[in-house]
């Protein structure tokens, strides 16, 4: 009788054991998949060095290695150490206005930031494709390039050069937020030229710099 009973419980078990496996087969599998992924993960962690894991907080607005392909955020790929450093520590003074980039940089510390900048600047960019940037607009802008004499500063094909950031290849929205920022005084070059460079132009000129610098 009791052994009857014993039997019939541990049936019971079994089949809601059966039952439960397959009504929760799904999350089970989900579960195992996840095990797997985070320890996959913890093991790419561990693989990175240490300039990787810190620039691990900045892929996600300025892409893989800072070659991003937003229009909105900067390419920081092939920027030069000391001008990504330059930029950095005026974002944590605020004398480089800039609330997300301001925190971000106030992070690090000197040292840190330096690796950060080393990192970016041996980084190639890719070529930058924009949607959304008109040929005419291109052609007028490299009229107006010639005209403002860009190159002088930042170097041939606008490549960048020591003391100039590289502006041939950034996306456009941002360079033309830069160059309306330079314009309307709140950012400033302290070296006094980019104030009097964009003082030339109007607004709708200033996009058509930025479309033609862009397309570079
Ligand atoms: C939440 C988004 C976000 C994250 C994360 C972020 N940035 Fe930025 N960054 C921006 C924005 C927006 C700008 C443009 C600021 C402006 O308009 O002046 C910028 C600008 C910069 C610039 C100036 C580039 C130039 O051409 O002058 C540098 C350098 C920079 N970021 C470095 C970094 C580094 C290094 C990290 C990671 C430690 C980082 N950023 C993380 C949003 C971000
Ligand atoms: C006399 C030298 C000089 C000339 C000429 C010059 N620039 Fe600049 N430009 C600079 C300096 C210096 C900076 C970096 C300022 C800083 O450190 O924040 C700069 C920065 C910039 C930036 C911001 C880049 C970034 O990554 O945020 C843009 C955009 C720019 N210049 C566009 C132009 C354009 C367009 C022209 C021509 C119409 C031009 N510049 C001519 C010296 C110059």
């Amino acid at each position: 009788m009791i052994l009857n009973l014993l039997k019939k419980a541990g049936l019971a078990i079994v089949s809601l054991l059966v039952v439960a496996i397959i009504l929760f087969w799904s999350d089970i599998k989900g579960l195992y998949y996840f095990l797997e992924e985070s320890e996959q993960h913890a093991s790419t962690l561990a693989n990175l060095n240490e300039e990787q894991k810190l620039a691990l907080e900045c892929v996600i607005c300025h892409g893989d290695k800072g070659d991003g392909t937003s229009s909105f955020y900067p390419k920081l790929a092939g920027l030069s150490a000391n001008y990504i450093e330059k930029q950095l520590h005026e974002f944590r003074s605020n004398e480089r206005v800039n609330l997300p980039m301001r925190s971000i940089a106030n992070i690090f510390n000197d040292e840190e930031i330096r690796t950060l900048a080393e990192y970016f600047a041996k980084q190639t960019p890719s070529k930058t494709v924009h949607q959304g940037v008109s040929v005419d607009d291109i052609a007028k802008g490299e009229l107006l390039v010639q005209k403002g004499a860009c190159a002088s500063c930042h170097g041939p094909d606008l490549k960048g050069q020591e003391g100039f950031p590289r502006i041939g290849g950034q996306s456009a929205l941002y360079l033309q937020n830069q160059l309306k920022a330079f314009k309307s005084g709140t950012r400033i070059d302290k070296t006094g030229s980019m104030a009097g460079m964009v003082a030339q132009f109007n607004e709708q000129e200033l996009a058509e710099i930025a479309a033609y610098l862009t397309s570079l």
